[in-house]
């Protein structure tokens, strides 16, 4: 597994391969790595000749009181994960080498990130785009998987990649999961024991709607207001959002006749946690 730490030398690695007629599935993340991170890499792995894996904690897409700083890393970790899971090649860019002081482009989309974390995180989805596309170009792959549990973040690089003319596939890994349902996420590291209760209300109200919808609730808001006294039940939960809209474009849905994104934002304590799920009323 080689480590490249400057965009020269990763274009320089992918050309080589690329030349050679070798394809490339590439995984971006921001290191820290868990289950959910390895499930993208080994839906990867079988699907081309190399396997690169990006870490780099992108400051354009944390706003000004964002977890920037408390992000956390590992990277020792990180790089026996990667190795194990059969990465062929790590980029690891220091910020000045994504982020040059000259630099000023930045891509935005009209629509998709306006809705869900988009209203409460308004430089977010910006900051993702602009660093995807630039992973993009430099490390040239033939295929990109990112995982659904950040379903916005998902769509919205599909979105980019068709506007843009990007000749890269993207794939979407599922929603990785704790035993106790608790979706897998970097940030679950800042949640105290006592919390650890409270941040189960996501996946546990997910189940709850679907329950809600198979017996043939088709209202939204009703299924909102249950699910809203059931979050509140649990210590420390504060709900950013529940949204019950359409899985391509994000719209919030007035009836629940065809099949939905249900997508929450809770913060329990300090720590956002979000979680999502598709459910089809026919199923
Ligand atoms: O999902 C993430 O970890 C990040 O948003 C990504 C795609 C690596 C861009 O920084």
């Amino acid at each position: 597994m080689e480590i490249l730490k400057t965009k020269k030398r990763m274009q320089q690695w992918s050309e080589a391969r690329r030349k050679k007629g070798k394809t490339i599935c590439f995984v971006p993340t921001m290191g820290y790595l868990h289950q959910g991170h390895i499930s993208l890499l080994e839906k990867g792995r079988p699907l081309c000749d190399e396997l690169v894996l990006s870490i780099f904690v992108n400051p354009s897409q944390f706003g000004p009181n964002e977890d920037l700083d408390a992000y956390p890393m590992d990277i020792e970790s990180d790089l026996r994960l990667a190795k194990e899971a059969g990465v062929t090649a790590v980029f690891l860019p220091q910020k000045e080498e994504i982020y040059p002081h000259d630099f000023q482009t930045r891509i935005c989309l009209d629509s998709l990130p306006h809705h869900l974390c988009g209203k409460s995180r308004p430089v977010h989805f910006g900051g993702v785009a602009t660093v995807v596309t630039k992973l993009f170009n430099i490390v040239m792959p033939d295929v990109a998987v990112f995982g659904k549990k950040d379903y916005q973040q998902f769509q919205i690089i599909r979105q980019m990649v068709s506007d843009l003319d990007f000749n890269i596939e993207i794939l979407g890994g599922e929603i990785v999961r704790e035993s106790d349902g608790l979706a897998m996420s970097s940030r679950n590291a800042y949640l105290a024991a006592g919390q650890r209760e409270s941040a189960l209300s996501l996946s546990r109200s997910l189940h709850l709607a679907g329950q809600a919808i198979a017996k043939g609730e088709k209202n939204p808001a009703v299924i909102e207001k249950k699910l809203i006294a059931f979050i509140q039940g649990f210590p420390e939960t504060r709900i950013d959002y529940i949204s019950f809209c359409d899985p391509t474009t994000l719209e919030p849905v007035g009836l629940i006749d065809k099949q939905i994104l249900l997508a929450l934002a809770i913060r329990v304590g300090k720590t956002r946690l979000i979680d999502n799920a598709l459910i089809d009323p026919s199923q």
